[in-house]
């Protein structure tokens, strides 16, 4: 795995066994939610669902409820539920994007799950792009044999995430915000029963005693591996792998990490940020500076970013580089925006790609007459912690759902396929700890595992200043304070 992920694995709790009272319980329930994004709302919604009432279910969240990258996904989400496809060519399509390590059963479960999930959000209210006769516009995304991206124009993971928020506050089900998960309790058989809480305003723990809990902490994007920028939001730090980890969950494909081919390369203000693959969905062209077109478009990520690293690094006859350097000292390729309009009429960027557009139009770039620089960014957890089809960790009591869980992907994940994992893991993580806290009986709260990291951890000797979860990125707080009133 990434040196990044593997020191917060390898480092010691935030708290102080010893300094929680763990009798001082602030909230009990039967089923709580650690993560306030897609993964965690729905597993919330289909706790509900599932017979636990909203009074008894808990949404921890280390932001505000939605802060989340479900929130900022752009694209679409894959469903094979029109008629030239099947989740047949979708399994296969998954699994031959993730070179065959993905768990079969997953992906089983993620492609004949996916057009209920349409379905679901249909009928919650999600306003999905169609055609003037009332059928989904479908489009391919990269590595799809068919067309069954479905969007909601550039912003589909925000509208998605609108209408599923909406619900969850419908349904009365508590959200504690900025209360991020610091630890994970036990009883004294080993059975999860719920977590620690730091509250960030008041700088207080408060002991959640939970049934069953749902690990849906999301990412590890804001880890910045190997120094690449990334799309991802502020909260992906990769805190659900640390806590499922020191409390027996099995971890897997973490050597995965996600490229996303087309960050923004220019201008530096925006560098690393989401062009959605939609772009080449609709016909962009990825151009070298001679205008070459050197890869498939719409090649899985994994092939598409290796292919662009590799020409901005390589050179032709004569020494020069095939990348465009910017006036930053960044390089990229051209993607060649303007094709689009060319293809499908002009108005299409604009209609299609709204998001897109008006980033473009604060710095006075119009991508329907220039083509942009692009690069890869860090995107995306490919692997996490193991879970069955239903989303249980293997570990009693705690299930998992979303980005934080591994799997599904295998080595790479395809474009839309995050959305849908988050909804179809998510409903059935959710649906799995309800159905567990209804038979469950716990016992007195421990954090015994956590002891028996910190002694495994000095053994080891490993440096007693490395502590984890992160929490919040490291460009936060008192350093980049500090350098701000040194400014001053
Ligand atoms: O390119 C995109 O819109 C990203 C989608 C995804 O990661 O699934």
């Amino acid at each position: 795995m990434p040196h990044e992920v593997a020191d917060l694995l390898e480092a010691y709790p935030l708290l102080d066994p010893d300094s929680v009272d763990l009798k001082q319980i602030d909230y009990d329930v039967d089923v709580l939610v650690i993560g306030g994004g897609g993964a965690g709302t729905v597993a919330a919604l289909w706790a509900n669902e599932s017979g636990i009432p909203a009074d008894r279910i808990l949404i921890a969240t280390k932001l505000r409820h939605g802060d989340s990258n479900s929130v900022m996904a752009q694209g679409g989400i894959q469903a094979a539920d029109k008629e030239s496809d099947s989740p047949a060519i979708h399994f296969l399509d998954v699994m031959g994007g993730g070179h065959f390590a993905n768990d079969p059963e997953l992906v089983r479960a993620l492609v004949r799950d996916a057009p209920m999930i349409i379905h679901w959000h249909e009928r919650l209210g999600v306003m999905y792009d169609k055609e003037p006769d009332g059928t989904m516009v479908t489009i391919h995304g990269g590595g799809t044999s068919r067309k069954r991206m479905h969007s909601a124009k550039d912003y589909t993971g925000l509208e998605i995430m609108r209408v599923l928020r909406d619900e969850a506050r419908c349904r009365g089900i508590p959200v504690v915000e900025f209360a991020p998960a610091v630890e994970l309790l036990t009883d004294r058989k080993g059975q999860v029963a719920g977590a620690i809480l730091w509250n960030l305003e008041t700088e207080q723990y408060l002991v959640v005693r939970a049934k069953a809990t749902v690990l849906a902490t999301g990412g590890w994007g804001r880890l910045h591996i190997q120094g690449f920028p990334t799309t991802n939001h502020y909260g992906a730090t990769a805190d659900g792998l640390v806590l499922a980890y020191r409390v027996g969950a099995r971890l897997r494909d973490l050597d995965s990490v996600q490229y996303h081919p087309t960050g923004a390369a220019f201008p530096e203000q925006i560098v690393g940020l989401l062009i959605t693959e939609k772009v080449r969905g609709l016909g962009a062209q990825p151009v070298n500076r001679d205008g070459e077109l050197f890869v498939h478009p719409l090649e899985p990520r994994d092939v598409e970013a290796g292919a662009f690293i590799r020409e901005c690094a390589s050179k032709k006859a004569g020494g020069r580089e095939m990348g465009v350097v910017t006036p930053t000292g960044m390089v990229g390729v051209w993607l060649d925006t303007p094709m689009i309009d060319i293809i499908h009429g002009e108005g299409t960027f604009k209609k299609n790609l709204a998001g897109i557009f008006r980033l473009y139009s604060r710095f006075g770039i119009d991508p329907t007459r220039d083509p942009i620089l692009v690069y890869p960014t860090l995107h995306y957890q490919n692997g996490g912690v193991a879970i069955d089809a239903s989303g249980w960790t293997g570990v009693p009591g705690l299930f998992a759902g979303g980005e934080v869980e591994g799997g599904v992907h295998g080595k790479n994940r395809l474009m839309g396929n995050s959305l849908l994992d988050y909804n179809v893991f998510g409903r059935r993580a959710g649906i799995s700890a309800a159905e567990w806290a209804k038979r469950v009986k716990l016992g007195a709260l421990t954090l015994a595992h956590v002891e028996r990291y910190i002694e495994a951890l000095r053994e080891a000797g490993v440096p007693e200043d490395r502590k984890a979860p992160l929490l919040l990125p490291d460009y936060r707080g008192e350093r980049a304070l500090a350098r701000m009133v040194d400014l001053l």
